[in-house]
């Protein structure tokens, strides 16, 4: 029989080398370069093989989406799509079939530009995708479709980052930021659309550019505001991400090492990137309810949309920001606990049984929505219909009401599922 030691030695060694390499693993991730890689994933590029300028490739109709390229003030080179309603495609078929395909090098001469700068009724989405992957990857292309197909004109804009796809550079914190205010100068001053129709809509870490997007501009003097914010499969920051990240939903990266909460407070002090959602979608909240802006009664509306079935990012982070939101919209001393609200929600959410559930808040100078519906994971989710609000606020509780609303004028977006 062998002795305990022999069987132990090998055991130990085993369990030795184990930790070993992940220690080694979890201090080649105190290099910026790497982690990001490991935030962003802008190198795995997902649409190998296919062509961003060929949208085609992706189910669109000839012309329905222009490809082109927007120059940053840092020097990079954006790649990114304007995607024409489907309505408005379907009046202009003729011309727009005849136009010469591929990426436009000035966009400005093509008649789906014209379109959007010359339609006084035209509302925006401007779209900030997730990590990983380009403009055309995963369930994004669905998504635009479901936003254009929306009522008769809805366009949308979206960005490779820079680092992603044919995007030039390399991504950062700052440099998304840079991005997102490019593309919305493009969209404000070259095509001309006030904020007031333009929604932004985000997911995954696309929901951190958008959250810095929306407080940069909402800090502003006079404030830029948006119709309002959607953001699907949001995190709170970083930090807490580091603490419940799953890869590909599947494998908690850093899991082992939350169980000590020291050492995964020293790894977070390494990490360069913060995206500090919380922090500024509350200070966003504070700043425009002591604020006056003219004409603007309604100065944000936001909408935090989950799955609980989300398996990359758990939709607590949607909780974590709801509550930061909401307990900003209190006048200081007051304050409000993580309990205190979740009690609150317990009664007043509206239950939408498989539909998932929706509670709103109403601060001062604004609404904030959280809907967390039970199925969509962390990308399907992304595509599912969209159901449009109109400026009386009319819920999109079912599929009539829905296919109501839109037939109304409308001024803002929101999601829903059905
Ligand atoms: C809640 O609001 C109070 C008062 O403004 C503030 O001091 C506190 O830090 C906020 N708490 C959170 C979790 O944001």
């Amino acid at each position: 029989m062998p002795s305990a030691s022999a069987v132990l030695k090998p055991l130990l060694g085993t369990l030795a080398g184990l930790v070993g390499i992940y220690a080694a693993f979890i201090s080649l991730l105190t290099i910026p370069t790497l982690q990001d890689h490991v935030i962003f994933l802008h190198r795995v590029i997902l649409t190998w093989g296919q062509d961003v300028n060929t949208p085609e490739q992706w189910g669109f109709l000839r012309n329905q989406v222009s490809p082109f390229h927007l120059k940053t003030p840092d020097g990079e080179t954006l790649h990114a799509w304007h995607v024409l309603p489907l309505e408005t495609y379907r009046q202009h078929q003729l011309e727009l079939r005849n136009e010469p395909i591929g990426l436009c090098s000035n966009i400005q001469e093509r008649l789906s530009f014209k379109l959007l700068k010359d339609d006084p009724t035209v509302q925006l989405v401007i779209y900030f995708h997730g990590a990983a992957g380009t403009l055309g990857s995963g369930w994004r292309p669905q998504s635009y479709r479901a936003l254009s197909a929306t009522s008769t004109n809805v366009h949308v804009l979206i960005i490779d980052y820079r680092g992603f796809g044919s995007s030039t550079g390399w991504p950062s914190e700052a440099g998304l930021l840079t991005d997102a205010l490019t593309l919305t100068n493009f969209a404000m001053e070259t095509a001309g659309i006030p904020p007031e129709r333009t929604t932004v809509f985000a997911q995954s870490i696309g929901t951190a550019v958008a959250v810095s997007l929306t407080h940069h501009l909402a800090l502003q003097s006079p404030p830029v505001l948006f119709a309002g914010t959607v953001l699907v499969a949001p995190f709170a920051d970083v930090e807490s991400l580091t603490r419940t990240y799953k890869v590909a939903g599947t494998v908690p990266l850093l899991s082992p090492l939350a169980i000590f909460p020291p050492l995964l407070a020293l790894l977070n002090h390494f990490i360069v990137t913060k995206f500090p959602s919380k922090e500024k979608l509350a200070a966003l909240v504070h700043h425009l309810d002591t604020i006056k802006v003219n004409g603007r009664q309604r100065k944000y509306d936001i909408t935090l949309i989950h799955a609980e079935d989300d398996y990359d990012i758990p939709w607590i982070h949607s909780d974590i920001i709801f509550w930061h939101a909401v307990n900003a919209t209190l006048d200081p001393p007051s304050s409000m606990t993580f309990d205190e609200l979740e009690k609150i929600k317990a009664k007043e959410k509206v239950p939408l049984g498989d539909g998932g559930w929706e509670m709103e808040w109403k601060g001062k100078g604004g609404i904030i929505r959280e809907q967390i519906v039970k199925h969509g994971l962390h990308d399907r989710i992304m595509s599912y219909p969209v159901c449009t609000e109109n400026q009386h606020h009319h819920k999109c509780k079912n599929k009539a009401v829905t296919t109501a609303t839109i037939a109304i004028i409308t001024r803002l977006l929101g999601v829903t599922v059905y």
